[in-house]
């Protein structure tokens, strides 16, 4: 299966251009699969709620026709991140899209920082959707600091987690490659990069996307650039749950003993 990441800096407030982008860098693509930032149409950096509410639209909206219409073109699925407005709730979401239509929302669970005056916490919970017979589940970056996320995930079977994410701290990359090797799964973290100056607020993204193998091996890593990145992968090595012949990650759990 090849899958990989888009990462770039999008314009706040400019869908149109952000589209268009999107659009260039996808052209002549050769995947199966495709991960896009956290917010990839909007830009991060809201002042306020009436920003925000101005900019979402509904998982059905026009990014998700436009997305559509690339996944139908290019052969190829689309996890991607964006505003979400669903009746006056505003979520921090991601849509998964293939040449099918829609397969699934997830909608942000841990709210990070300023995103917490802003978004509604997620109330998708965790789940698995299939695509080409494989498993995949769905985080948005500063989820991947709750280890009973992708663990969830990986007890429900995700063989991928799709992550896209607007990273500004430093620790996600490198962290990510112990979360597959603890889960034995695969992992498509899509950041975005460049810097969002705006009245004063300053965010400053690290870029670093990468595609991370069950056993911890970065199969690509994005610099601070705008790039796309494609790895083949065979996601079948993320069924075997055995660290060794004593010892299966997910059979060996103490669940006995965890939160008691
Ligand atoms: C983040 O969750 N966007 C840091």
């Amino acid at each position: 299966m090849k899958v990989g990441f888009v990462q770039f800096n999008p314009v706040f407030g400019d869908k149109d251009k952000n589209l268009a982008t999107v659009e260039k860098l996808l052209s002549e693509v050769d995947a199966d699969l495709i991960v896009l930032p956290e917010l990839f149409n909007t830009g991060y950096t809201f002042l306020n709620k009436a920003e925000l509410t101005d900019l979402s639209e509904p998982a059905n909206g026009e990014t998700f026709d436009f997305m559509l219409a690339l996944a139908r073109e290019s052969n190829c699925a689309f996890a991607y991140g964006f505003a979400e407005k669903e009746n006056d709730l505003l979520y921090d979401s991601v849509v998964l899209v293939s040449s099918d239509g829609l397969i699934a929302v997830y909608r942000k669970i841990h709210l990070f920082f300023e995103e917490k005056k802003f978004f509604q916490p997620g109330d998708t919970g965790f789940h698995v959707f299939e695509y080409k017979n494989v498993k995949l589940g769905m985080l948005i970056c500063f989820d991947w600091i709750y280890p009973e996320a992708m663990r969830t995930l990986a007890v429900k079977g995700a063989q991928i987690i799709l992550h896209p994410a607007n990273l500004v701290t430093p620790y996600c990359p490198d962290a990510m490659i112990t979360r597959a090797i603890e889960n034995r799964v695969f992992i498509i973290m899509a950041d975005r990069c460049g810097e969002e100056k705006r009245n004063g607020k300053t965010n400053k993204f690290i870029g670093q996307s990468e595609v991370v193998s069950p056993h911890g091996e970065i199969l690509v890593r994005a610099r601070q650039q705008e790039c796309i990145k494609i790895v083949d992968i065979d996601p079948g090595l993320a069924l075997d749950k055995k660290f060794n012949q004593y010892n299966d990650l997910l059979i060996d759990r103490r669940e006995d003993l965890y939160f008691k």
